[in-house]
């Protein structure tokens, strides 16, 4: 059976997707341990920025087990906060737990952690869901507009494999064709992690049409008109608007912008960093070259396999994420709805 959903908490474990062997294997994993929990974030066994925070905060739950003590909480939010750099809901969803937990007596702590990550889950679908609801209103316009196929284009992935449920970027798609809109996506690779298979494979499953295409293809198919807007996701938006995304998403946007194709954002406020003022302070996460330097795949007769595109003493750079200005962006959607990037400051309060 297809899973539909990426995580599944059961309190004493986590039924997880691994995603690293998508899209040719189905394959569950289970998390016992705050260390598999660290490891499955860093491996990118689980990714997306939304359900980054949820495991993360799972793990919490797992580490308080047998031990509720101070020492052991510190060790286990410093543990998870240095799993990976870039997307803001880590650290959302630690800071999250220890503000529920620190104060509580010891004895009461991982129960309140296993409550705490259920909320935490639960909430992303209801957030995902309302993201959808207000994208939609964007492709909506767009096929009254034009009366015809409206065509977006996305980068990475940010479905529901990405989130607890829906996704973000692709929420306001999966509504659009469950209201019988005629909707297309086009779909880039985002080499080096290939997280587009993943998106590919979600479409797929859902009966979303879709278009694969190279990285590179996306400015072509920007200037020949082929594109009505684009969407993405967000691993952290500063209170300027300005906006860390998967590599390749600047490219996208400057693009986009040349050729006056709307380019918005997707994101729930949990990816909003109010404390970082602008791109230029988001930590970007460099990851091993290897990431470049090969790829993997299926073989001819369907066996998985690894292999080397690049010499290995070939140097490579791999930073895995990038900033689009503020500027480039057409619109934010939350769950709150759909604001400019001038307006991101304004959603502190919410
Ligand atoms: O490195 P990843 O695969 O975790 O990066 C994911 C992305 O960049 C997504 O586009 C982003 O997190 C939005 S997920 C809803």
């Amino acid at each position: 059976m297809t899973p539909t959903r990426p995580i599944t908490w059961f309190d004493d474990h986590a039924l997880i997707l691994d995603q690293t062997r998508l899209p040719h294997a189905t394959h569950m994993l289970t998390l016992r341990t705050l260390e598999a929990a660290a490891e499955a974030i860093r491996d990118m066994q689980v990714r997306g920025a939304p359900l980054i925070g949820a495991t993360a905060a799972c793990g919490v739950a797992l580490a308080l087990q047998d031990d509720g003590s101070d020492s052991r909480l510190e060790s286990a939010l410093a543990l998870l906060a240095a799993t990976r750099p870039t997307a803001v809901n880590l650290h959302w969803a630690l800071e999250r737990m220890a503000r529920r937990l620190r104060p509580l007596p010891v004895s009461a702590r991982h129960a309140a952690a296993v409550a705490e990550s259920h909320a935490i889950i639960e909430e992303d679908i209801d957030t995902n869901c309302r993201i959808g609801q207000h994208g939609l209103d964007i492709l909506r316009a767009i096929a009254e507009r034009k009366h015809g196929r409206v065509r977006v284009m996305t980068h990475c992935n940010a479905g529901w494999l990405a989130t607890a449920d829906h996704g973000t970027a692709l929420s306001p798609i999966y509504a659009a064709h469950a209201e019988g809109m005629d909707v297309s996506v086009w779909v880039s690779e985002t080499r080096p992690r290939n997280q587009g298979l993943l998106t590919a494979w979600e479409l797929r499953a859902r009966g979303v049409p879709h278009t694969l295409i190279a990285d590179n293809a996306a400015g072509l198919l920007l200037m020949r008109g082929e594109v009505d807007v684009v969407i993405t996701g967000a691993d952290r938006v500063a209170a300027n608007g300005d906006t860390a995304n998967k590599i390749g998403t600047y490219l996208k946007a400057l693009a986009a912008h040349d050729n006056a194709v709307p380019f918005y954002i997707a994101a729930p406020v949990s990816t909003i960093d109010f404390a970082c003022p602008g791109g230029e302070h988001i930590p970007i996460e460099d990851r091993h070259g290897d990431e470049v330097r090969c790829i993997a795949g299926l073989t001819r007769d369907g066996q998985s396999a690894e292999v080397r595109i690049a010499q290995s003493e070939t140097a490579v750079d791999n930073p895995a994420f990038d900033v689009t200005p503020a500027r480039l962006i057409t619109g934010i959607i939350t769950e709150h709805g759909i604001c400019t990037p001038a307006q991101v400051r304004a959603l502190g309060g919410t």
